[in-house]
This record gives C-alpha cells, structure tokens and sequence, in this order.
C-alpha cells in the first residue's frame, strides 16, 4: 500500500476525455468512470513550522507572503505585469498584460520583446561573469566548473554553430543527450536563435524519438555517442540512426557530442560532430528578440491516449514561472548551490536545470549518472563534495535510498543543505520523515511541489519561510495561482476532506500554451468540463480544514511511475504491436518504490499458454514495450487470459482488473462476463 490505512472517499467523477480519437482498438475505451473510489490519506496531523533562523533570512516571511497575496487577488493580472517587469529583461517593454480574446489560448505580456537565453546568461556577465553557473559531476567522477562567461560563449558557439548548419527561427530541433552541461548549451542555444527545441528523455527508446522527431517536424537531432548511466553507456546515437531510419521524416543534420568515446557509426553529409561543428565559430552571437508569445520549446508528454502529446511554452510566461518559483519557493540565494536531480528530459530539468536557476544567476549542480553508484550514497556524495545548500528530488528516489538505511547518508557531510524539495508523485509520510530526518537533519523545510508538464513551473508549494508543513501536503497554491478544488459541477468543495476535482481558474504566465499541431486535444483535455472556465489538471485532491491541498491522484487513465506520467493506452498501443499479442488492458498497482507499476493482461493470439505460464514470452513482452517506450514502462506484471472481462456494451472492466492488480477484493458486478472462468485466470490462480 502506498499510504498507511487508507481511507475510501466515494467521489463521483465524470468521463473526462473523449477516447474516440484514440489509434487503438475501440474495445480498449473505459467504461464511464461514474463512481471511482479514491483512496485518501490517513489523515496527517504533524505540523512543522519554520525554524526562527530560517524565516529571518527567508526572502519571503509570513507578512510578506500576505502582501503577495493580498495584492494578487485584488489584481491578479496588475500583479502578475509586476513579476515581469522585475524579473525579466525586456528588449522591448510590454505594454499589453494578458489577452484572452482567444482563450483558450490566452497570451502573456505579448508586446513585448526578448530572448530567453539573454535573460538567462547575457545579464549577469557584468555583476557575475566569473561566478560557477554549472558544477558539473560525471557518473565515473569526472568534475567540471564552468563559470558564467564560459557557458555564454560555449552557447554562442553551438548557437553560431546551429545557424551555420541551416537552423533558424521557428525550426524544431529533437535533444537527445546525456545530462551533461552541453544538454543545457544545446537548450540555450536553441533559444538564443529563436529555433524550438524538444528535449527527448534519454531512457527513451528509438521508437518513442522517432514519434517525437515525426511528431514536431523536426529539422535536427542533437545527440550524443552515448551517457554514462548505471556503470553502462547508454548508446544514443545508435537509438537516432534507428529512429531515423524508421521516421519518414528525415531531417537535415545530426550534431554528436563525444562524451563516451565509444565507435559510432556517421553518416557523410548527415551527420556531424559537435566538436567540429563550433569549430571557428566566434563565442559571440546576437539573441534573435522575438516576441513574449514565440515558442520556447515543445514537451512530450503522456495523456489518456496511445499518443504522447507535444506541449508548447511561450518564451516570457513560462521564464517569469520559472524565475519566480526559484525565488519563492527555493528561497534562491547568490550563495546557495542549487541541485534539481531531474534529468533534462522531463519538465523539471527544464524549469529547475536548464533555465530557472540561470535565470537567476544561481550556482547550480548537474550529475549525469545512477544515484547507486558506485553505492547508495552517491547523492549524499556529491551534496557533500560540492556544498549542495538545497537539493530537489523526487519521491520514488527517496523512498528507494531510504531502502539503504540511515548508515549511509551518515557517512556524508550533509551539513551544507539548507532545504529540501520533493515532486513528482505524492510523497508518503514515512518517505518524508525519513528525508526530514537523516537528510535534513531536522533541520531543512521541505518542500513539496505540485506541478505539471503543462504548468510549466511549480503552481501548488510551501513558501519554506511562511509556511508550515505536513508530511504528504504540497500546502498552498503559489500567489497568483488561483487553484481549487471542484465538484463535477464546478463549484468549489467546502467541505474539508472532500475529494474532488483540481483546477486552475485564471490563466497563469507559464501555462501551456497548446498542443503542437493539435489543437483539439488542448481544447478537450485541459478545458474540456466546466463549459470551459477552468483548466483541468487530471489530478483529484481534498482540501483539509487548514486549506491544504493533497493531492489524490490521477483521474484520468494515466500512470505515474516513478514520478513520470505514462498513458495506460500507449503501453497497450505498445503490446497490442506484438505480433502475438491480440488485445491487452494496461492498470497501475501500488509500488513500494516507483509508486505505481504497470500491470498488463494480455490475450495472445494463439492459445493461453498452459497454467498461465510462458517466462519466455513475458521476458520477450518486456523487452518489446521496453524498446517500442522505454524502460520505464516496461511491465512488471504480465497475466495472460483467454479473453478481457467485459462490459456488456465490450468495454474492458478496468476497475475490476485495477482490483484484482491489487490484489483487493472483487466486489464489482461479474454475472455479465461470458465466461466467468477467466476471472481465475486473471487473478492468476488458473
Ligand atoms: C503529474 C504531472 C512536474 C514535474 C514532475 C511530473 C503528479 C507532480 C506532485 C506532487 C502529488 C504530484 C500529478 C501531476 N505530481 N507533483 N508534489 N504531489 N502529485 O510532471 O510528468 O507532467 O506529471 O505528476 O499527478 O498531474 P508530469
């Protein structure tokens, strides 16, 4: 069980997405979700305050937090043109603040002019040139500091560099990189040109670039001849010439980083080196200023669907977001060193690596490898090594270190930190005791952060010098972020400890913009209820009677596996492409460690295999949705059946197949099934 004792809130819920659309068979569309039961927490009391020391240097006391809010509720967009004006650097002034004309595709500040990377490197040369911006630690111990004059010119280089090689404003580039510093220079040097960027998860296997590459019409892939991970090199480049060869698309030039020194294979005329890409090119490049609305870089992420879906940030709202929150929430210091462990891959090494701490002109780390090597002390290593002041993680990390025991954190200097910060999942108090405890040493706030792809920066979070903390709550919506909790009606739920829906009320600057070349599915998934008035998130939560927000879970069919989103159809889509595969159910269950794991049932073409038991086929299963996704939606359950309990209509009985994943009681109505034999079968007792 994820959390101890749970208790069930009945909470009716609506059919959110319209599945109709979806590529794979129509047999795979839910029943009508009309009376999901939700597991709440047990319910948390502890509290703890920030420490008196704490809240004196905090930038954001108490009393301050009530001015912030005071002023953002009486004027929510006055208060949001001031955040601009002080945070960011405009080339040219906005004089427009929000305009909802076309909502729901709200624009920020849109008159105004400026360049992201600008903001994030040029304007602190003169107060900061010679300050570390990145620390850079390699799996096999490799150290790199570079300051913020050299991580200006390294990305006025490959910016020049890009140029030379025909990328210009608009055009979309796919990154495919380790976490290495020359991830951040391609990101920023991306922007610096106006060109659009898609950062590809390096865990993710060629099938899954090739749809992204396809996906955003991409001009270039920027990768590398492999990472170090895990004691293992992770071969990138091999994946891109494997999605290239598949993708009808083909695009013009790929850049490889040598970072491993392992052989790599380049095709003449396509392909080319990073090092000799920026050869001669000059270390000084003019930022393109494009408007606030330009596109600042496509996501992919999972939804309801077997397709993941490219999310769109605009250049000025979703900077401002990520400034902001570093300030607010991370209580960001000239002297702190900021580490967000989040690969570059996913939202969080986007707003917390890439660019909220350089935004800020922040010293920040960057490890490229497994925290389990060569041990499990590997993170309390490096916070220690380089005088890591506040460190960002997620739950699923915590709880497998934890796994560890409390000896090994001991072994470390862990007196640099200050603060602590969690996303990703809901953290479960054991878990953030633990962190409190033998990381924090009763001494740290944590933070625990609500967010999303789609909101671009943290939304849902404790301020560490206002706001007291309970273990498993991320507390308070941020000034400005007019969250809540909804019935299926719209209307707020008073009650406290009443699940309902989580939504947003008014636009924020770093809000998604839409969906790359989908229009439709933006309308439908984020305003689809509520005629429109709110955003949804997909998650449920309750609201205590302090107001504290905790967030339920998802709502719709997406999983979250070690804090990363992945649809439930696009495992299905995945198995269901196996030639021996005919139709497959995909469910979550609870996991000790990764939160959720993916549980498949499977029906084979040909005959259930006897007793239920084919080790082979279930290892091949997991290799094939291992190379069609990634590694991190291969199946840890695979349960074979003669057929899917279903619905008289033939919809696949989710609920009862989330149960028996469970291994919870089966108090659904089966009398309907055709052949109430394969229930054994399911819950693998035939
Ligand atoms: C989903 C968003 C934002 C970066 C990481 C994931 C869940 C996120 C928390 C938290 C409970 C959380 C939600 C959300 N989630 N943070 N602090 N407490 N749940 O980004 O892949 O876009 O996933 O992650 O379900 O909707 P993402």
């Amino acid at each position: 069980m994820r959390f101890q004792a749970p208790a069930s809130v009945a909470f009716p819920v609506v059919a959110l997405h319209n599945r109709a659309t979806d590529t794979v068979d129509s047999a795979f569309i839910e029943e009508p979700m009309n009376e999901l039961t939700l597991d709440s927490m047990l319910q948390e009391h502890r509290l703890f305050e920030p420490a008196q020391d704490f809240i004196h240097r905090a930038r954001i006391n108490a009393q301050r937090l009530t001015a912030l809010q005071d002023k953002a509720n009486t004027d929510h967009e006055g208060f949001w043109a001031e955040q601009a004006r002080n945070e960011l650097s405009w080339h040219t002034p906005f004089t427009r603040i929000l305009d909802s004309s076309q909502a729901p595709h709200y624009r920020w500040f849109d008159d105004g002019v400026l360049n992201v990377s600008h903001n994030c490197l040029d304007r602190h040369l003169a107060s900061r040139g010679d300050k570390t911006a990145i620390i850079f630690e390699g799996e096999q111990g490799d150290t790199r500091h570079i300051s913020y004059r050299e991580l200006h010119q390294q990305v006025c280089r490959f910016a020049n560099a890009l140029k030379a090689q025909g990328i210009g404003q608009g055009d979309r580039v796919i990154l495919y990189m380790p976490m290495v510093p020359e991830a951040v220079i391609a990101m920023q040097a991306c922007v610096r040109i106006g060109a659009i960027h898609s950062v590809v998860f390096g865990g993710f296997s060629a099938e899954a670039l090739k749809d992204r590459i396809e996906d955003a019409g991409a001009r270039m892939v920027i990768t590398a001849d492999g990472g170090h991970r895990g004691g293992k090199v992770i071969e990138l480049k091999a994946a891109t010439d494997l999605a290239l060869s598949r993708s009808t698309l083909k695009v013009d030039k790929v850049i490889v980083l040598q970072r491993t020194g392992k052989a790599v294979g380049m095709q003449p005329g396509r392909d080319l080196w990073w090092h000799d890409a920026i050869r001669d090119q000059p270390d000084r490049c003019e930022p393109a200023w494009v408007g606030a609305e330009h596109p600042l870089f496509l996501l992919y992420t999972s939804g309801s669907t077997g397709k993941p879906k490219g999310i769109q940030h605009a250049s000025a709202g979703y900077l401002l977001g990520a400034i902001i929150t570093m300030r607010w929430v991370f209580d960001i210091r000239d002297d702190d060193i900021f580490w967000c462990t989040a690969d570059v891959g996913w939202i969080t090494g986007h707003s917390y690596v890439a660019y909220g701490p350089l935004a800020c002109g922040a010293t920040m780390l960057m490890y490229e490898g497994a925290p389990t090597v060569p041990d499990a002390g590997r993170f309390w290593a490096v916070c220690a090594r380089h005088r890591a002041t506040i460190f960002y993680t997620a739950p699923t990390a915590i709880r497998a270190l934890m796994k560890f025991g409390d000896e090994i954190p001991a072994r470390h200097d862990l007196s640099s930190l200050r603060l602590l910060g969690t996303v990703g999942e809901p953290i479960n108090p054991e878990a953030w005791m633990w962190y409190h405890r033998v990381i924090g040493h009763e001494r740290c706030p944590i933070v625990d952060t609500w967010w999303q792809t789609e909101t671009g920066a943290i939304m849902i979070a404790p301020l560490p010098g206002a706001v007291a903390t309970k273990p498993g709550s991320c507390t308070l919506p941020l000034p400005g972020i007019v969250a809540d909790v909804v019935d299926q009606n719209g209307d707020t739920i008073t009650e406290p400890d009443q699940g309902g829906f989580l939504v947003i009320k008014k636009p924020w600057p770093s809000m998604l913009r839409t969906v790359w070349g989908d229009e439709e599915r933006y309308r439908k998934t984020y305003w689809g209820e509520f005629g429109g008035r709110y955003y949804l998130a997909g998650d449920s939560a309750r609201r205590d009677a302090d107001g504290y927000v905790w967030i339920m879970g998802r709502i719709d069919d997406v999983l979250n596996v070690s804090g990363h989103r992945l649809g439930t159809m696009e495992v299905e889509s995945a198995l269901v492409a196996h030639p021996r595969v005919a139709e497959a159910a995909v469910v979550g269950r609870p996991d000790e460690i990764t939160g959720e794991a993916i549980f498949a049932y499977v029906v084979l073409k040909g005959p259930r295999p006897a007793g239920g038991i084919d080790k082979a086929l279930t290892e091949e299963l997991r290799r094939w949705v291992t190379s069609e996704i990634g590694a991190i939606a291969r199946p840890s359950d695979i349960r074979y059946a003669d057929n899917l309990p279903k619905t008289r209509s033939g919809k696949i009985m989710r609920r009862l197949l989330r149960a028996i994943a469970r291994g919870e009681a089966i108090t659904q109505d089966t009398s309907t099934l055709e052949n109430e034999a394969i229930l054994d079968q399911l819950q693998g007792k035939a």
